[in-house]
């Protein structure tokens, strides 16, 4: 199986940014525990980050090409805003978990929506890194993959 995990603007600078909400450790960090879960599994795992809507947008385009069975998916910011990620992730059929650290839904309104949402298989929001790897989890289980 292969799996990639995205990421979206700022989150480059998680373990300096606003630690109270989104914890201390890095993006590195949270790559590394996804790294070991995913050998544990025997998952081959890509990463990709970026800060530019048009770049992730291009990265979907490309892990359908490389035929990728699950995408976990923090978009952050422009999960409340982007359509064109919207679209990508209909164009692609890809398999796409909704992840975010923070519990999105308990803060300010404008974060309550996602656009994406729709178009994923399902979101885990608020257990910090420890959404990436139930997003990860979920992504591999075969109950989740044979009912697909
Ligand atoms: C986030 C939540 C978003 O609202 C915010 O813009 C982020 C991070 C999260 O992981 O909690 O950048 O996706």
């Amino acid at each position: 199986m292969k799996i990639l995990v995205m990421n979206g603007p700022n989150l480059n600078l998680l373990g300096v940014r606003e630690p109270a909400i989104y914890g201390v450790k890095t993006l590195p960090d949270i790559e590394a525990m996804l790294r070991r879960r995913a050998k544990e599994l025997g998952t081959q795992i890509d990463f990709f980050q970026s800060n530019h809507e048009g770049e992730l947008v291009e990265r979907l385009h490309r892990a359908m090409l490389e035929d990728v069975d699950g995408v976990v998916f923090n978009a952050a910011a422009y999960t409340h805003t982007s359509v064109a990620l919207l679209d990508a992730i209909k164009a692609t059929k890809l398999k796409v978990v909704e992840v975010h650290l923070s519990n999105v839904h308990a803060r300010e309104e404008f974060r309550h929506r996602s656009l994406i949402a729709p178009a994923c298989v399902g979101q885990i929001a608020g257990f910090g890194p420890l959404s990436y790897l139930l997003a990860l989890e979920a992504l591999v289980s075969p109950s989740f993959m044979n009912s697909q």
